[in-house]
């Protein structure tokens, strides 16, 4: 099993928030205009880390938007509106009186897209008093600690993602029915191991809020080893649980990590604001 790599970089301070994934970066004001090198070795960590975390950034849209566009290529979320002047912003908002949340599922987003993104940013604006933490697991692990005659017939099948299956859409129901979108059903296949594309590490790619059963099997046969997998997936000891303040912001790579936002807030209001960043097509 690979060790996480620990590196002393010369502008960030890197913090480690549990043992498989996730680290704060100290040591950088993201309002500003990033030298290169800045923006280099915040990549690099984000690499080594899946998820990493800014704490007390103050952020207009603009700002979110122009460090946004020098990590990768900013697209709008599939079917939901952005805010009016930025529409690759989306906020994610769960209000007092409402009691589902945004994405309230393990998952890696939207991979019924036959491009899942690359990574999100998610940027807190107002949070609750307590609660509404989330979950991030990484799948470089989920993968590695599988036996080989399991990882061997993983290696070869591919995974159905949709965007209708029924836990995960419900997640999002009531942001498209005030959008007015008549929700269409995104479906796309993907290897269940996919290889990143700037790692080269192998990575576990399919998830329980998307994943409806294999290539060529039915959804009855792909069940028990899907089960298998969503609890393997998200061992504690393969996690970590990110404490939100306003002003952190958290970004993370969706080619090698799931998240899960944790909906033990209601009577409380939550906004973030969130960009997704483009991927290419999981190998
Ligand atoms: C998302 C998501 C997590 C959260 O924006 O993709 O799943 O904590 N949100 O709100
Ligand atoms: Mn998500």
């Amino acid at each position: 099993m690979t060790q996480r790599v620990l590196r002393n970089f010369r502008h960030l301070d890197v913090r480690p928030v549990a043992g498989a994934l996730g680290a704060e970066l100290q040591g950088v004001d993201l309002a500003r205009d990033l030298a290169d090198d800045v923006v280099a070795e915040i990549r690099q960590a984000w690499l080594d880390h899946l998820v990493v975390f800014f704490r007390d950034q103050s952020l207009t849209p603009a700002q979110q938007l122009a460090f946004a566009c020098r990590l990768g290529e900013p697209v709008e979320y599939p079917q939901l509106k952005g805010l009016p002047d930025y529409p690759m912003i989306t906020p994610v908002v769960k209000l007092e009186h409402e009691r589902t949340n945004f994405g309230g599922i393990w998952h890696s987003d939207t991979t019924y897209l036959e491009r899942p993104p690359m990574a999100s940013m998610l940027y807190a604006r107002e949070i609750p008093p307590y609660g509404g933490d989330t979950e991030f697991a990484n799948q470089y692990l989920a993968y590695e600690t599988l036996s080989d005659g399991l990882r061997r017939v993983l290696d070869g099948l591919v995974g159905i993602s949709s965007s209708l299956k029924a836990d995960a859409s419900k997640t999002r129901e009531d942001r498209l029915k005030e959008a007015g979108v008549e929700q269409k059903v995104l479906l796309a296949e993907h290897p269940v191991v996919r290889t990143h594309p700037e790692t080269g590490r192998k990575a576990l790619f399919l998830n329980v809020g998307h994943t409806t059963h294999f290539k060529g099997w039915t959804e009855r046969e792909s069940q028990p080893l899907l089960e298998f997998l969503f609890a393997h997936q998200i061992r504690p000891e393969f996690t970590c649980r990110f404490r939100w303040q306003p002003g952190s912001l958290a970004l993370w790579d969706n080619r090698c990590a799931m998240h899960n936002p944790v909906n033990d807030y209601h009577g409380y209001k939550r906004v973030m604001h969130r960009i997704t960043l483009a991927g290419d097509r999981p190998v």
